[in-house]
């Protein structure tokens, strides 16, 4: 993670990402149905080694499968904290939990294929492996004398979803809170603006080189990292006896940490909920990149796998989207936007906007 080559693959995104927009002509457009399946496509990057074209049926049906088991679980239910009760037949429980299934059938099936199209061409003398399923098929190769080996392709299946699971709908979703924190905030709109115009000039799309001349931006991904509050709440488990502030947690005990409890403090952040980049900003105006308190990737030896990945997405798809337009007014759907929608992903209800196309 976190590779140069990466960067061009999420150019390529990029690209497509503005020819997507622009092709709308300005008509609304709830942010997530363009900037989702750039986030699954930088995935099948890595993963497979190819993109689709955003409008690849395989493609679109892949985030909507993602999309609706991430809807499904996880809405702090009760089976959320007692996961017998998805035993339990004709309970709404056991429902999800079929349909879950279900849908993780037809991913599983769409990765199976792409391992299947890749074993075909894949040579085990190959020097440097291209792609994850590539490096993953070469280890399975070395051990496969060895009856225990963990590199089956179950496995690897499961690996891959794992990469689309937790990599693509807490991307997107970051860049669809960047897009409503703006559309509220314009003042940081025109600061944002301003920024790049001065560092890119002519440029349609910036490079990772760019970042330590844009530090009001990298603030305002980070404000965007912190209100947003992405992963709320990470799920572990004491591996033994731990004593924590004169308390005995027993082995085995589950623990969420809250990360929003610590984002929304209003010691460590003061006005915690208000949207303000330049807390993230020295007197000088330079970016302050390291803060205690701040945990939007969790923390420890567990916290997140694709952190690097993240950042650089983050940065370079927030700065094309901010360099090529400007935003429309904040238009709901049913729901009222700027309200979360309570799931693994801490989302925005749904709205739309438009994406005016600046010169
Ligand atoms: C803005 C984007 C992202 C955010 C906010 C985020 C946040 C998190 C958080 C809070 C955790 C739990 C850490 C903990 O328990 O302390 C996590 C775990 C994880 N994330 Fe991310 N993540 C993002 C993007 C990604 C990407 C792009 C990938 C992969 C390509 C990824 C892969 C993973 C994996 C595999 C884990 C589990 C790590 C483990 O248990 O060892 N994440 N992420």
């Amino acid at each position: 993670m976190g590779k140069s080559w990466l960067q061009d693959m999420i150019l390529d995104e990029a690209r497509e990402l503005v020819d997507d927009l622009t092709a709308l002509k300005e008509n609304p457009i709830d942010p997530t149905e363009v900037i989702t399946p750039c986030a699954n496509n930088v995935i099948c990057g890595i993963a497979y080694g190819k993109r689709f074209s955003h409008q690849d049926a395989r493609l679109r049906r892949l985030t909507e499968l993602i999309g609706k088991n991430l809807t499904l679980t996880a809405k702090g239910q009760p089976v959320d904290f007692y996961p017998f009760l998805r035993h339990i037949p004709f309970t709404k429980f056991s429902t999800v939990l079929k349909e879950c299934t279900k849908n993780n059938e037809e991913i599983a099936r769409f990765l199976q294929d792409l391992v299947d199209e890749h074993r075909k061409v894949f040579r085990p003398s190959a020097d440097a492996p291209s792609d994850y399923i590539d490096a993953f098929l070469k280890q399975q190769y070395t051990q496969r004398d060895d009856p225990t080996s963990t590199f089956t392709d179950r496995q690897l299946i499961m690996s891959i979803h794992n990469l689309f699971a937790a990599g693509t709908e807490t991307t997107s979703t970051s860049l669809c809170w960047a897009i409503l924190y703006l559309i509220e905030n314009p003042k940081v709109l025109a600061n944002v603006q301003k920024e790049i115009d001065s560092v890119l000039g002519d440029r349609q799309f910036p490079v990772l080189e760019d970042k330590e001349k844009l530090p009001y931006c990298q603030a305002t991904i980070t404000e965007v990292l912190r209100l947003g509050n992405l992963v709320p709440v990470a799920g572990r488990k004491t591996v033994e006896d731990v004593e924590l502030s004169g308390f005995i947690v027993p082995k085995d005990t589950k623990i969420a940490p809250m990360i929003f409890s610590v984002h929304e403090d209003p010691v460590l952040f003061p006005e915690p909920m208000k949207f303000k980049p330049e807390r993230f900003l020295d007197a000088d105006g330079k970016f302050i990149s390291k803060v205690e308190w701040l945990m939007p990737f969790g923390s420890g030896k567990r916290q997140c796998l694709g952190e690097s990945l993240a950042r650089m997405e983050l940065f370079l798809f927030f700065v094309t989207l901010a360099r090529n337009f400007t935003l429309g007014p904040l238009l709901g759907g049913a729901e009222t936007p700027g309200h979360t929608l309570m799931r693994i992903v801490n989302a925005p209800k749904p709205f739309r906007t438009s994406f005016i196309y600046r010169s």
